[in-house]
């Protein structure tokens, strides 16, 4: 199959690249490295040993996207583009919601056109909001997001739901990532926020690196095993095989709209991570308990039972795993 991947520079995309290349499939990568660089192409190619076409532009240039799904007889989608900045999304609503939902709707609009109706969308399990119970399935209660990044997977899921009322021909599956971590093992991609990372895994190993301080650990009163936040860190590897098993069951099946969450299963606190990360690198990890951070959950971590039963696909990496792969990489970029 010829995949086309929208944003697979990026730190989901490329991963996901290399484990399609891995399955044998075909793909094209278009990427503005608004939040990417070209260097990640060129390590899915030496990791692979696999060449690929690739694209350079905004997937809201409906001209040039034409012109892609014109010049490649494309089978279907994976979309990573968008932006992913919760603070930022706070910021700037009007970029967040034009680049994510805009750019989505040109995607589909170009597909439709070019007849291509096979979606794999990345959506986030923001979608549940502060979810009622955990862990949580796939019909828990949507909505209730707390910021403009989270709304857009929301209103783009609805989207996807109103397309496939519309014209059951399409074969949709919506991924509900938990925490993505981790990197690959050469060391050669990985996670690169920009400035201060907002996230938990990238603080972390800044800290590791003597770039940052101390880590502030937003909160230590929840209802939580030790009082931190508990979320389901899964490692960007077994998150990129699901796609493939997402993929397997759209050429296999096809004809319906699906929705998988992708997580482990398993709920790790922020106490427990910075305990695993100076397990697993040898690195001291100083933190300070601060004040709660505004629009935070206690808990969230998945069910991954329909992924394993329907997609024969489940996460086996562990939170050693996950962090010393997140360390390695950024060892190998500060040589
Ligand atoms: C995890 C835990 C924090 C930083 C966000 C988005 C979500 C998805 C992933 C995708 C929480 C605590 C964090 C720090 C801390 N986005 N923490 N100190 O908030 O679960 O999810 O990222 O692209 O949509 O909402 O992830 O890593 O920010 O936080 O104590 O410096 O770590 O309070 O309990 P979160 P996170």
């Amino acid at each position: 199959m010829k995949i086309l991947l929208p944003g697979g520079a990026g730190y989901i995309g490329s991963h996901t690249a290399i484990e399609l290349l891995n399955a044998g499939e075909e793909i094209i990568i278009i990427d503005n490295f608004a939040n990417s660089n070209k260097k990640s192409l060129e390590a899915i190619k030496e990791i692979t040993g696999k060449d690929f076409k690739f694209c350079e532009l905004n997937y809201l240039d409906e001209e040039k996207l034409d012109k892609v799904f014109e010049e490649n007889k494309i089978d279907a989608v994976m979309n990573f583009a968008g932006f992913k900045s919760v603070g930022e999304s706070v910021k700037n609503p009007i970029e967040y919601y034009k680049n994510n939902i805009s750019g989505a709707l040109t995607l589909l609009e170009t597909m439709k056109k070019h007849n291509v109706k096979k979606f794999i969308f990345s959506s986030s399990a923001t979608v549940y909001g502060d979810p009622e119970k955990v862990p949580i399935t796939e019909d828990s209660k949507t909505g209730g997001t707390t910021n403009p990044y989270g709304t857009t997977k929301y209103y783009i899921e609805q989207i996807l739901k109103d397309i496939y009322n519309s014209d059951p021909t399409w074969d949709i599956c919506i991924l509900r990532y938990f925490n993505p971590v981790g990197a690959h093992k050469s060391g050669l991609i990985g996670e690169e926020p920009r400035g201060i990372p907002n996230n938990l895994m990238p603080y972390i190993v800044r800290v590791a690196a003597g770039e940052l301080k101390e880590l502030s650990v937003f909160g230590n009163d929840y209802n939580t095993k030790d009082g931190t936040g508990v979320r389901d860190f899964i490692h960007v590897v077994d998150l990129a095989k699901g796609h493939v098993a997402a993929l397997s069951k759209l050429k296999k099946e096809g004809k319906g709209l699906f929705i998988y969450n992708l997580g482990t299963g398993k709920g790790y606190s922020v106490l427990d991570m910075v305990k695993s990360f100076e397990k697993a690198t040898n690195q001291k990890v100083p933190y300070k308990i601060t004040p709660r951070r505004p629009g935070d959950i206690a808990e969230c971590y998945a069910d991954p039972k329909k992924a394993k039963e329907e997609l024969g696909w489940e996460a086996t990496k562990t939170l050693e795993d996950m962090c010393r792969d997140s360390w390695n990489y950024i060892k190998s970029q500060n040589k």
